[in-house]
C-alpha cells in the first residue's frame, strides 16, 4: 500500500510538472461573456453577424416544453435562420446523446451551435461541435486536451447558475454500458461566447437553483486550493466564492430577484473561469462517480462531498481555506467549512443519500482514486479517505 502511494505520487508529481510545461503560459482561446438581462438577444445577434444561416440549438425537453429555448433562440428565427433541434440531452449525458445530435448537425448541415440550458446541454453540445471535422469515435478524446483542434463554433446561454461550463474547454460525458464518466477537453471546446441573461434563469426551482449554486462554489474552493497556479484562478475562484454567498442566500429567499439572479450568474461564470485554467479537484472525483452510480445531481453530490474532502486534506488545504474564510464571514479554515456546511443546509440540500449502497464503495473508491489523481488538488487522498467520506454521506 505505502509503495503504491509512492508510486501514484510520484506520478502525480511527474503530471503536474508535465503540465506546466505544456499548458502553464498557454493563454485559453478567444471567449467573451455577454452580460445582463437580454444578454441571450445580443449573443444571437453576434451569430447572426458572424453569417451563420443554419444553426443547431441543443437542450432539453424540458426547458423547450417551457418555451426558455424558443425565448433565448428566437432572435434567430426573427433574423431569418434555419434551425434545427436536438432538445434529447439529459442529465448525465452520454455518447448516445452526442451521436444523436452530431447526426442532426452533420445532415442539416449546421455551421453554429446554440447551447441552452445546464451543464449537461452545455457539455453534450460541445462534443457535438467537436465532432465537426472529426470521424473519430468521441469515446477515443477522452483525457485532458486530446479532443479536435477545430470544432464548430459553440455559443452558450446557460439556464442554471452553477456548472460553469460556459466559461471552460471540459465536457464530462456518460458510457451508458458501465455508468463510467469521462472527462473530455480542448481549446476548441470552449464556446466563442456565452450570454448570462438573468431573465432566462428566473423560473428555475429552488432544489435546482440550490444545487448548481454549491456546484458554483465547489469550483471557486477547488481551483483556489488547487496546486497549480496558473492565470487568474485566484481572483475568479475568490470572485466565485464571494459571489455565491452574497447572492444565493437572495435568490433562494426571492426567486424573482433578477440582480441575485444575475450575481449567481456571474460568480458562477467566475467559477468556471477559475476551473477552466487549472480544473477541479478530488470532491468532483467522487461526485462524478455518483451522478454515474445513482444520478445524484452533480451539485447536490459535490455539497455533500465538499466538507469532507477539505477536513481530509486537513494541513495541505489550510492556508488557502484561511485565505477564503473572510468571504465566507469565517475566521478560520474551519469555521469556512462550517460555513459552507451551513449554507448547504440552508439552501435545503441533504448532508447524505441513502441511494448510495454500500455494496458500491469499493468501485466508486477505486474510480475517484483514479480520477483524482488527474487533478492537482492540495493532496492525493488514499482509498480509505475515500471510504471515510463515502460511509459519512451514506444515508
Ligand atoms: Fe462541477
Amino acid at each position: 500500500m505505502a509503495t503504491s502511494m509512492f508510486l501514484r505520487t510520484a506520478k502525480w508529481q511527474f503530471k503536474l510538472s508535465l503540465a506546466k510545461l505544456l499548458f502553464g503560459s498557454k493563454s485559453t482561446a478567444p471567449h467573451f461573456a455577454l452580460v445582463g438581462a437580454g444578454s441571450s438577444r445580443q449573443l444571437c445577434q453576434r451569430i447572426v453577424e458572424s453569417g451563420h444561416q443554419r444553426v443547431l440549438v441543443v437542450t432539453d425537453k424540458p426547458l423547450r416544453d417551457l418555451g426558455i429555448a424558443d425565448r433565448a433562440s428566437e432572435a434567430l428565427v426573427k433574423a431569418g435562420l434555419d434551425l434545427h433541434w436536438y432538445d434529447g440531452v439529459q442529465p448525465d449525458p452520454t455518447f448516445t446523446q452526442v451521436r444523436e445530435g452530431a447526426r442532426i448537425l452533420r445532415e442539416q448541415a449546421c455551421t453554429a451551435i446554440l447551447a441552452v440550458g445546464g451543464g449537461s446541454s452545455m457539455d453534450a453540445a460541445k462534443i457535438i461541435a467537436a465532432t465537426r471535422d472529426s470521424s473519430d469515435e468521441p469515446e477515443s478524446w477522452a483525457g485532458l486536451d486530446k479532443a479536435p483542434a477545430t470544432a464548430a463554433p459553440l455559443y452558450a446561454v446557460p439556464t442554471t447558475a452553477g456548472t460553469g461550463s460556459e466559461a471552460t474547454m471540459g465536457a464530462v460525458i456518460t458510457h451508458e454500458g458501465d455508468r463510467s464518466k469521462v472527462v473530455i477537453s480542448g481549446a476548441a471546446l470552449l464556446p466563442v461566447a456565452v450570454a448570462l441573461d438573468p431573465d432566462l434563469m428566473l423560473g428555475l426551482p429552488p432544489a435546482i437553483t440550490a444545487a448548481t449554486g454549491l456546484d458554483a462554489l465547489t469550483h471557486g474552493v477547488e481551483a483556489y486550493i488547487g496546486l497549480w497556479d496558473r492565470g487568474t484562478r485566484s481572483e475568479t475562484g475568490r470572485m466565485c466564492v464571494k459571489g455565491v454567498f452574497e447572492w444565493l442566500p437572495r435568490v433562494m429567499a426571492d426567486p424573482q430577484d433578477a440582480e441575485a439572479r444575475l450575481g449567481m450568474s456571474i460568480a458562477a461564470y467566475y467559477g468556471g473561469v477559475a476551473i477552466n485554467q487549472v480544473n477541479v479537484g478530488s470532491v468532483h472525483a467522487i461526485a462524478h462517480q455518483l451522478g454515474a452510480y445513482y444520478h445524484l445531481p452533480h451539485g447536490v453530490a459535490n455539497a455533500m462531498v465538499l466538507p469532507h474532502v477539505l477536513r481530509v486534506y486537513g494541513d495541505a488545504a489550510t492556508p488557502r481555506l484561511n485565505e477564503l474564510a473572510p468571504l465566507m464571514s469565517a475566521a478560520s479554515a474551519g469555521a469556512a467549512i462550517d460555513a459552507m456546511e451551513a449554507l448547504r443546509e440552508s439552501v435545503g440540500l441533504p448532508a447524505s443519500s441513502d441511494a448510495i449502497q454500500s455494496a458500491d464503495h469499493a468501485s466508486i473508491v477505486a474510480r475517484a482514486i483514479e480520477e483524482g489523481d488527474g487533478y492537482f488538488s492540495p493532496r492525493l487522498l488514499t482509498e480509505s479517505d475515500v471510504q471515510g467520506v463515502l460511509t459519512a454521506i451514506s444515508g
